[in-house]
């Protein structure tokens, strides 16, 4: 019989995946030799003695110890392309509700008050909240991965021009993600073209704050930058003020903090990529499997 504790709410059909004659769920155990977690961050947590692996319901580990569980032996499992469609589909919306000024003009329409009134205030919204439409011109993407490579292939769908950047992929793998999409060599091939950017990569020592005061120099002014992969990837000091210069129009984001809230031109949704009942259910499916794959069998697969 195997323990297993939870960190975070998992979809019981994943739990379902471990059977209660080989598996017990404990959420208060001390000694549970697998974990399941999302969100939770476990960098300050200790790591039970008995713990011989984890699951993380999501494509992210940058909330788990990764040198630590190495040092004690401790397998990290991630579930990546499992709730890909679903944080390409809120990119996808976001590019949409940003350009369009929706977000802002939904929240404008509902103080109309007044019948009669409300006609003429349309005539105003109208002029208002005008904004580009995204056929024709050029969307950046950073990390042609399972996020990226749907946001690009939908972008292409819509009649944008798409430039992708990722240095750990071949060309001819970016060829067979989408024939439409061009592949640049370095950053400086793609910034200075694109009038969105979007980035999908993890979050790593190496990546963080990739896009910085020197990458935004590089970009058209006026771009629109999308960031739903996580909010390190971006140093905000350097968004907040390239907004202010007009460097950059509008910045749209899955990570609020203290200094982007209710600043103009900024939009943050709480974290809600991955937030799909389907999403959760893949995830979950995917990280009890290969947990209950590893502790009966000693099989490694997506670590
Ligand atoms: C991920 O890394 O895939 C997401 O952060 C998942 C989540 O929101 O839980």
């Amino acid at each position: 019989m195997y323990t297993i504790k939870t960190l975070n709410a998992i979809s019981p059909v994943g739990l379902a995946k471990l059977p209660a004659s080989q598996f017990e769920i404990d959420n208060e155990a001390a000694a549970p030799q697998g974990i399941l977690v999302r969100s939770a961050d476990m960098h300050e947590m200790p790591l039970p003695e008995s713990l011989l692996a984890i699951a993380r319901a999501g494509a992210g580990t940058n909330n788990i110890p990764i040198e630590e569980c190495t040092n004690a032996g401790i397998v990290v499992f991630n579930t990546p392309g499992a709730n890909a469609n679903a944080v390409a589909e809120l990119v996808v919306g976001a590019l949409i509700a940003g350009s369009r000024n929706m977000v802002d003009a939904v929240q404008w329409a509902q103080g109309l008050k007044g019948r009669d009134t409300i006609a003429k205030d349309v005539e105003k919204g109208k002029k208002q909240f005008v904004g580009p439409e995204l056929r024709g011109k050029t969307l950046g993407v950073i990390g042609l991965g399972a996020i990226g490579a749907r946001v690009a292939n939908a972008a292409v769908s819509l009649g944008m021009e798409v430039l992708g950047y990722d240095p750990y992929i071949s060309i001819d793998a970016a060829w067979s993600l989408s024939r439409s999409v061009q592949h640049c060599v370095t950053l400086g091939d793609m910034l200075p073209r694109c009038d969105y950017l979007t980035i999908h990569v993890p979050y790593l020592p190496t990546t963080r704050h990739t896009i910085n005061a020197q990458t935004l120099a590089m970009c058209k002014d006026g771009v629109r930058v999308l960031n739903f992969a996580r909010g390190e990837l971006v140093d905000n000091a350097a968004l907040l003020d390239a907004l202010d210069s007009g460097k950059v129009a509008h910045y749209f984001c899955d990570f609020p903090t203290e200094e982007l809230l209710g600043v103009k031109g900024v939009e943050c949704t709480p974290h809600l990529g991955a937030s799909t009942p389907e999403s959760e259910t893949n995830c979950a499916v995917m990280a009890a499997a290969e947990l209950s794959d590893y502790l009966k069998n000693g099989n490694i697969t997506h670590s």
